[in-house]
């Protein structure tokens, strides 16, 4: 059998290394025809550069973050997969006579690839400082888009890249310009609102040719004869009606292009800001110089590594006979993801996405013949308008525009070319299969003048092997127009529709005769195998076959079978999945040649499941608004961090003499370790040092975790745990020195048995000695006397936090033994403590301050700690500032999860469906450590109710040990586990008994009126407001009507079906553990008036500070601009709680109350003696001046709540509930298990909002980040070694762009006047509850799913099947039940396992 890959990221290590050491001398003397220069020169935000000793090791970021200082190019995960370093480059195009503007990863391309181009970062488009911010910029802070605002620089770019070649683009092309970003917090519907605040669609028309309407608009670039037009005679031309001579196609020109000033002028943002016109002529513009200029080869580089850019195809050809081996790199798109994270070291570079001759087209003899280094976004493009315009011929264009749609993002698609593509001959490429089932050929040359021609079908021999030849380049690359006869079809299926990498990819070709006999037939998969392969037998099948007969169909799948014969441990996984979908897609291929063919066919079954454009409300008025408080005031860093000002702790500039940090991470899951030799590290260029566990000064030094106890170890001592376990932690002056010298560290280890899920570890009885209990009633008696009884599993598997900014820190020591933490933390107090501890320093002596994070959401709660703690270490031993940041795949590997959960339970119900009782064991998988897993279980425990009734319970949560990294908080905090078993049950209940899931939730509200209480005997008070929300929602949604239009859609769909679900939610405020319910504040008023506070709240991008601001300015009557906050440090505020459990707002907002009525009482007769219209200069002058104390510090804590477990009466856990409910509808292709969530309302109760618009966006972004949680994100460990294999982007699928419900809409209960609230302006926190409400679309599948078993033949539908979270597409497809996810059903032999483990 064939070694069978998914690979997204099988780690390989390949021999990558070109040892031989090259010279810039030794290469121009070798090639001394070739007129190199050794110092590059380009533009960077209109200014010119020259960089005379290029770092040939730097990427674009690295040049522009450390060469240029510009650190608002931001680096989330350099491998191309986040958007967050996007770039825009522009340059002239000699051919079309224009400037083209391209968005590109500058974490993928390298330095060398701007030379002679116009660079652009988010400082060159607009900067707060001189009022100059660009429109995008503006807009995006002002509709709330920017949160963290980690991921915003790049959005801004990607967006400003778009409007550069298209000023008024349509919402569609809106839609696809965000394609390669992500964003972790805003769950995305604020940044596509405010960027369709461009579209077409919103603006008024131009006017500037007669019968001038917004679609056919000369903006638009394109109405339909246009673009018959263009593509007829081949010209792509620019987008405004003058074509080439459009004045923003012209270097430096003033322009007279169209401004939409006027209309602009009326354009405001949802809270009435205005916002500024969007001025095309007024961007910047492009350098004449570089217009003119001649191209010149370039070669520079060191020991280490050299680089080369050839102008013409000649000089590369000459290259590479006199360097055969050495790497030609295009888009670097796969060479960079290889040097990255693969480790490979190419010495020898050649950049060839620069040639003329390598990137130019025409259509010629019957096909589209392309340079072999054009880039896809032009293949795409030209591919577009020749499906367009050509009809059937057109078709293998069409199958590539189809497949780019989904290939990768817009900035990878910019950069990536076909040649790339091709020599690197992945099995999951989705242009190879189009290559080979198309019938194309490439040439390949040399330098010697042979030429030769390959088909496509014969190029790829092996795993990434194709027959190029040392010394060739491949040059061109012919794809025939579709014969007459011939029908072609390209799909693809991954876990993400955008931006991801296949599990199966395949294109399908038949050549019919006229009695529709199949003359030749090209079945060409990707997925299913360790190339892309024809499959031989069900062509040969094919071949001479009637093709519009059932049995032909049927005898394909059987031959399809026989061609991919995959066992269920297959590397790569999902063996059944992959099987049922190379048959899905014929039969899906088969329609549609039945439908070119005009005969009958099922049409649901071609049916792509389409995005569409997003579109929401958020009902934004605010009853309870008040002078300041209540309103909807963008988050006060928004302006700052769209324009890449805001300061992250990995932008502080580099310290003098600092060392950078790179951990030693082990590399097995549990073993005794044998022996560590770290002495070759050392030899390595700039390495300074190796700290491990004898730098400590005690064994005890070693140990830290959660207060009060510590239990984990900082550094592994006899035996490693989990894969990735810290041994020691280089430092050296050069961060790849670093990290070249942490591989050198050799470890001998003893192996011992791994325990990598809960499964595993129930059957081996690992667990933490902490179990808790709480017993309500009498819960078996409950079920003897039940009408019903049931018992069943509900399961759901861990989420990767996939903030944007990974773990770090800078550690700088000062004068007396001090240290200065700046950290990415949302745990000063922590930071601060164990720095101390594992120093030996006293905590006086060290401060951490922390400016923002770049997200956190609870990964940073306790596991930044470590990092922190060992910088710090190394900070006093080598008395030199170290800086310490995680790679993002190693903080992957190490920083911990979400608990995945495994809940067994039994439920009874009485004859009305009332719940009697509740019988569970919720299991959960702490890792290898507690960390915070005892609080995590315990809220799961409180959660597993939900918003119902259960008179008689007994919970009991259980930690098991696992020797997986130590998972952690995550934004619910077990909440959503806990509530997840709840819902499975009623739907679990539901589908038993045949009734609607809402009738069981109905029955089993709480009953205010008996003085009901929860499963751990909290009174519920009339706080509780679910059935209210729960009906306002269903009547704003229509409810009702969406499950009569969803029945009907369902009756006329075989296929494609449509699913409802409503889901509430309710979730307990306050923090587990008692102590931590409290908060501080410091205010100083200075003598001009003007405020700074200081919290103990951390800004992660949850909009605190901008909260406190509005508390502190309404308290002190002063405008919220009076009102600064600087940073947290555990210098103003110490003994801080982290920012978590959605109370910093309710703690510090209190404190911070608290401090202002202190200095309101001191001002008091200041304001009565200058009266009511003083200024708060005048009174705190003269409050100085009276020598009165003009600082005040707040204290809060929370009263009446400590739940104590194991007491017969406890107090409330407790102090209010944030409530809320999700109405969701689904519309699931069954054939391949792809879904999109068609409208999404959300409602929650809020109490009075300190700021609507920042309590939407927590909304907007917990949900999404929830709808991931139960859909799409899932953590995988590989079975043979206990490793993470979902590390990075590309591995690890968090929802995108287009994943955002089609109609989102977000409102906030109504009628209430929360006069009960004792909290901070009576507002409620609102961090974590909606993120439970994300498995609405979970249900909503179910519901799809159910509809499509019946339609089946299963009369149960849905009944039985796994109560199971993620519900994946491979999940989805599997549980269609038809016939072909039978055929394609992989059993497993005896003692064959999953190739991967979900812990
Ligand atoms: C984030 C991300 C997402 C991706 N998504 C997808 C996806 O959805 N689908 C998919 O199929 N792929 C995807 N890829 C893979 C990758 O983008 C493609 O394989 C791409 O086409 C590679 O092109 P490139 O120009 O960037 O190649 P490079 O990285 O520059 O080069 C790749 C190989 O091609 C060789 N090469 C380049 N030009 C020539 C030439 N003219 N002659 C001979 N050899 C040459 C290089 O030496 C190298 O060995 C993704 C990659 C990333 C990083
Ligand atoms: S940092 Fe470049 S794409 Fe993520
Ligand atoms: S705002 Fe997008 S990742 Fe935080």
């Amino acid at each position: 059998m064939p070694l069978v890959v998914y690979e997204p990221l099988i780690f390989y290590t390949f021999p990558y290394y070109s040892c031989t050491t090259h010279s810039v001398s030794s290469i121009s003397t070798a090639l001394p025809e070739i007129p190199f220069k050794s110092t590059l020169h380009f533009y960077l935000n209109g200014k010119p550069k020259i960089v005379k000793k290029p770092d040939p090791e730097a990427i674009l970021i690295d040049y522009i973050r450390n060469s240029a200082h510009l650190a608002g190019t931001k680096l989330g995960c350099a491998e191309g997969g986040c958007g967050a370093c996007t770039v825009t480059v522009a340059e002239f195009d000699h051919d079309l006579k224009r400037v083209t503007y391209k968005a590109l990863n500058s974490c993928i391309v390298p330095l060398i690839s701007v030379e002679g181009k116009h660079l652009i970062t988010v400082e060159g488009i607009g900067q707060l400082e001189n009022d100059s911010l660009h429109p995008t910029q503006e807009r995006i802070a002002k509709f709330h888009g920017s949160q963290c605002g980690f991921c915003t620089p790049g959005i801004v770019m990607s967006l400003y890249s778009l409007l550069r070649n298209n000023s008024t683009p349509s919402k569609e092309q809106i839609s696809e310009a965000f394609d390669g970003n992500l964003c972790r917090c805003t769950g995305y519907m604020p940044i596509i609102d405010a960027a369709y605040t461009f579209a077409i669609e919103n603006q008024p028309e131009c006017g500037s040719q007669p019968g001038c309407a917004k679609v056919n608009c000369c903006r638009n670039g394109k109405s339909a004869a246009e673009v018959v037009k263009q593509v007829a005679d081949f010209k792509l031309e620019a987008v405004c009606a003058k074509g080439v001579d459009c004045c923003r196609n012209k270097p430096e020109s003033n322009g007279t292009a169209h401004s939409n000033e006027t209309d602009m002028n009326a354009l405001f943002t949802p809270n009435g800001l205005p916002l500024k016109p969007y001025a095309p002529q007024l961007d910047l513009p492009f350098p004449k110089v570089l217009q003119s200029r001649e191209a010149t080869p370039v070669l520079y580089g060191n020991g280490h590594k050299m680089w080369i850019k050839p102008t013409t195809k000649q000089q590369l050809l000459e290259i590479l006979y006199v360097y055969p081996h050495a790497k030609l790199v295009g888009g670097a798109s796969e060479v960079q993801v290889e040097v990255k994270l693969k480790n490979a070291d190419y010495k020898l570079n050649v950049y060839c996405n620069d040639i003329a001759e390598l990137k130019s087209w025409k259509f010629t003899n019957g096909g589209l013949e392309i340079g072999a280094n054009i880039s896809l976004s032009d293949l795409e493009m030209i591919c577009e308008n020749l499906a367009h315009t050509m009809g059937h011929a057109g078709q293998i264009y069409g199958a590539l525009a189809q497949q780019f749609k989904f290939f990768a993002g817009r900035q990878i698609r910019n950069a990536a070319t076909p040649a790339g593509a091709i020599v690197t001959a992945s099995p999951i490429s989705d242009l190879n299969p189009i290559l080979v089932a198309g019938g194309c050929h490439l040439i390949v040359e040399s330098f010697a003048g042979n030429v030769k021609t390959f088909a496509l079908r014969d190029f790829f021999v092996g795993y990434r092997k194709t027959l190029l030849e040392p010394g060739y380049i491949i040059t061109k690359i012919f794809i025939p127009q579709t014969a007459p006869g011939a029908f072609i079809h390209a799909y693809k299926q991954s876990k993400r529709k955008d931006d991801d990498i296949a599990i199966v990819t395949a294109c399908l070709q038949v050549e019919l005769d006229d009695a529709r006999i199949v003359k030749d037939a090209c079945l060409v998969y990707g997925g299913m195998a360790a190339l892309t392969v024809e499959s031989p037998k069900a062509q040969a099948f094919l071949r001479d076959r009637k093709f519009d007969e059932k049995a032909t169909l049927e005898g394909t799948f059987h031959h399809l079978e026989l061609d991919f014969p995959l066992g269920f441990g297959v590397p790569g996984g999902m063996a059944s999945y992959r099987k049922t979908l190379t048959l899905s897609f014929f039969y899906k291929f088969f329609n549609y040649v039945l439908q070119s063919l005009e005969m009958p066919f099922e049409a649901d079954s071609l049916a792509e499941v389409t995005r569409g454009k997003p579109e929401g409300k958020r009902d934004i008025v605010n009853p309870f608004e008040t002078e300041i408080v209540g309103k909807s005031n963008p988050h006060l860093a928004a302006l700052r961090q769209v324009t890449g000002e805001a300061v992250y702790a990995s932008d502080i500039s580099p310290q003098f003499n600092e060392l950078c940090a790179i951990p030693v991470l082990l590399t097995k899951a549990h073993a005794k370790i044998l022996s560590v030799d770290w002495l070759a590290a050392l030899e390595v260029d700039t390495v300074e040092g190796y700290l491990d566990i004898n730098d400590l000064p005690s064994k005890l030094a070693n140990l830290w975790g959660v207060n009060p106890a510590g239990m984990e170890e900082f550094f592994a001592d006899t035996h490693v745990y989990y894969y990735g376990q810290t041994i020691g932690v280089v430092l050296a002056t050069d961060p790849e020195r670093a990290r070249e010298a942490a591989r050198l560290v050799k470890v001998e280890y003893e192996d011992l048995t791994a325990v990598i899920s809960i499964e595993d570890a129930i059957d081996q009885s690992s667990y933490f000695a902490d179990n808790r209990v709480t017993e309500k009633g009498d819960w078996e008696a409950a079920f003897a006397g039940s009408k019903h009884v049931f018992e069943n599993t509900s399961r759901i598997g861990a989420q990767e936090h996939f903030y944007f900014e990974t773990q770090g820190c800078l550690v700088i020591p000062e004068e007396d033994g001090e240290l200065k933490v700046y950290a990415s933390t949302q745990n000063p107090t922590e930071t601060q403590e164990y720095a101390a501890h594992i120093t030996g320093v006293p905590s006086s002596k060290v401060v951490v301050r922390v400016k923002r994070l770049g997200g956190g959401f609870g990964g940073k709660e306790t596991r930044s700690v470590c990092w922190s703690s060992l910088a710090a270490l190394g900070a006093k031993k080598f008395k030199r500032p170290v800086r310490m940041f995680l790679s993002r795949s190693d903080d992957m590997l190490v920083a911990g999860q979400r608990h995945p959960f495994l809940m067994k339970w039994k439920i009874g119900l009485d004859e009305s469906l009332r719940f009697t009782g509740l019988d569970a064991t919720l299991y959960a998988n702490a890792g290898w450590s507690m960390d915070l897993t005892r609080g995590v279980v315990d809220r799961a425990v409180f959660h597993a109710a939900n918003a119902y009734h259960i008179p008689n319970a007994r919970l009991e949560g259980i930690p098991c040990k696992t020797n997986t990294a130590s998972n952690t908080a995550f934004r619910g905090f077990g909440g959503p586990q806990g509530m997840f078993m709840a819902e499975t049950i009623v739907v679990d209940v539901a589908e038993r008994l045949g009734v609607d899931p809402d009738l069981i939730r109905e029955r089993n509200y709480y009953d205010l009126a008996a003085g009901q209480t929860t499963t751990y005997k909290q009174l519920v008070s009339d706080d509780y407001s679910v059935p209210d929300i729960v009906a306002q929602n269903k009547e704003e949604a229509n409810f009702d009507g969406l499950r009569n239009e969803i029945s009907e859609f369902n009756r006329n769909h075989k296929w494609v079906k449509r699913g409802l679900a409503h889901v509430p939610t309710m979730f307990g405020i306050a923090f587990g553990v008692t102590f931590l319910n409290q908060g501080g504040a410091l205010i100083h008023i200075h003598q001009d008036g003007s405020v700074l506070v200081s919290h103990g709240g951390t800004e992660m991008g949850q909009g605190l500070h901008t909260k406190m601001a509005m508390i502190a300015a309404e308290e002190l009557n002063v405008p919220l601009l009076g009102v600064f906050i600087s940073e947290t440090s555990t210098q103003s505020v110490a003994n801080t709680s982290a920012t978590a459990a959605s109370a910093s707002s309710d703690l510090n907002g209190m404190a911070v109350k608290d401090a202002c009525d202190q200095l309101n009482e001191r001002l008091r007769p200041i304001r009565e003696k200058l009266g009511p219209g003083a200024s708060m200069a005048n009174i705190a002058k003269t409050a100085y001046l009276e020598r009165v104390n003009l600082s005040a510090n707040g204290f809060y804590k929370t009263p009446d709540i400590g739940y104590e477990w194991g007491v017969p009466n406890p107090k409330p856990a407790f102090s209010y509930y944030t409530q809320g409910s999700a109405i969701c509808t689904v519309e699931v292709d069954t054939l391949t298990g792809d879904w999109t969530c068609l409208e999404a309302h959300v409602k929650m109760d809020i109490g009075r909002p300190i700021n609507q618009a920042i309590d939407y966006g927590q909304i907007e972004g917990a949900f999404v980040q929830g709808m991931g949680l139960f859909t799409l994100e899932q953590s995988l460990w590989l079975r043979h070694n206990g490793a993470l294999f979902t590390r990075g982007p590309g591995a690890y699928k968090i929802p995108g762009f287009r994943d955002v419900p089609q109609v989102f809409n977000i409102s906030m209960l109504k009628n209430r006047d929360f006069k009960h609230l004792k909290t901070i302006r009576r507002s409620k926190g609102i961090g974590e509850p909606p993120l439970f409400l994300g498995c609405c679309v979970l249900f909503a599948i179910r519901n799809a799913l159910d509809a499509a078993r019946r339609e089946h033949g299963i009369a149960g539908g849905s009944r039985g099947l796994p109560l199971i979270s993620p519900l994946t597409t491979d999940r989805i497809r599997g549980f269609v039940g038809d016939t072909i996810s039978g055929y394609g059903e992989v059993v497993p032999k005896d003692g064959e396992r999953d190739f991967f483990v979900e812990a």
